[in-house]
């Protein structure tokens, strides 16, 4: 569905009509009836990377923004930590979902379509999917994730799995998510943002973020976040440098991506993989660390960044809360707590939300 070019008419002080957000998304084929998968519009393909990479690389201190870690490779490298020992996160968030899921499902006033903000490979989600359809029978799944190829596989996955299971994916950014939501009428909706995904906002980013999304949220809709918990900072620290050096792999794949599609010369073995707890910010922080003085050239973005021997690039935060820093996150979002419920370790918090909070 290519959008129709303007009629060129009259200059006119008229605004244009509002334009429905749902109209520039385009449907990908699928051969699976259950299934539709939608792309978010790129208004200029792939220059949304080349911009970051410039501005990001030319930035002092230097920094790159995590999102771009979730090319085909990152996915995978991502799957690989979920898995880890010391990354306690996903096992922790399975966990409280395994025991509560059923609990969550008959906290809902009726039923849902469900939506999952950077699904990802929707392993835990299959939890609250299952819960949901012992529940209602039927459901409507809205995946949104960044990584199109990982969305086409685990949706078609999901739809052969589940009968009674329809699918709408959404490839594309957070933002795309909620300009769909706020398009798209139907039932009430649980909206599900795992993983500690609201970790890589600040705090006062998670509030832009969080009261953005509860302006497409209606009243009856529900929001699960999943934030991992303030802890022993040896723990973090382990949990995003492993032993077996995948975080790190993960970490320089963004140098990997800049080779592969900006024809970057980075030397890979030249830079390092570091994890550091920030206390005074409360977050863990991924850097990458050049190892000696070196120039390195971007060719088809025509920039060359010079790095000091031991000079950082910032690519991550991962903002840990304490229970009452997410309560403060929640009222200052204009959501109220529902239910909480933490994992045996106390590691890791789910929050049921609702709209409405002191400052809604
Ligand atoms: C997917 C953003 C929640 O911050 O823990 C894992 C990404 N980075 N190991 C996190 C990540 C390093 C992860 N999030």
């Amino acid at each position: 569905m290519v959008p129709e070019p303007p009629i060129s008419g009259p200059p006119s002080s008229e605004p244009p009509p509002p334009e429905n957000p749902i109209h520039r998304f385009s449907e990908l084929p699928t051969e699976c009836d259950s299934l539709t998968l939608i792309a978010a519009p790129e208004d200029r393909p792939g220059a949304d990377f080349a911009d970051d990479v410039r501005a990001g690389l030319s930035a002092c201190p230097k920094r790159l923004p995590c999102l771009y870690f979730y090319d085909e490779r990152g996915s995978r490298l991502f799957e690989r930590i979920c898995e880890l020992p010391e990354y306690y996160l996903t096992r922790a968030e399975r966990s409280i979902l395994e025991a509560h899921a059923d609990e969550l499902a008959a906290l809902l006033a009726g039923p849902v379509d469900l939506v999952d903000l950077g699904s990802g490979n929707s392993g835990k989600t299959r939890l609250v999917i299952e819960a949901l359809l012992r529940c209602q029978g039927r459901l409507r799944f809205i995946p949104v994730d960044i990584s199109s190829s990982m969305l086409r596989e685990s949706s078609l996955a999901l739809v052969e799995t589940y009968a009674g299971l329809e699918v709408l994916a959404v490839a594309g950014e957070y933002q795309a998510g909620l300009d769909y939501l706020d398009a798209e009428g139907g039932p009430p909706r649980l909206v599900l943002w795992l993983g500690s995904n609201v970790g890589n906002f600040t705090p006062p980013e998670a509030v832009g973020f969080l009261r953005r999304l509860g302006g497409a949220m209606r009243p009856g809709d529900a929001l699960l976040i999943g934030i991992d918990l303030r802890k022993e900072p040896a723990v973090l620290v382990a949990a995003y440098d492993d032993a077996a050096g995948v975080t790190a792999q993960f970490n320089l794949n963004l140098l990997a991506r800049i080779n592969r599609e900006l024809g970057g010369g980075f030397d890979l073995d030249a830079f390092a993989h570091e994890a550091r707890w920030n206390d005074a910010e409360g977050r863990m922080e991924m850097h990458l660390r050049s190892l000696r003085g070196q120039s390195v050239e971007i060719a088809d973005i025509g920039l060359r960044v010079s790095f000091a021997e031991g000079e950082t690039i910032h690519t991550e935060s991962s903002c840990k809360y304490s229970l009452e820093g997410i309560q403060e996150l929640a009222a200052a979002s204009g959501f109220a707590i529902s239910r909480q419920w933490l994992d045996g370790g106390s590691r890791f918090s789910l929050s049921l939300m609702a709209r409405g909070g002191a400052s809604g």
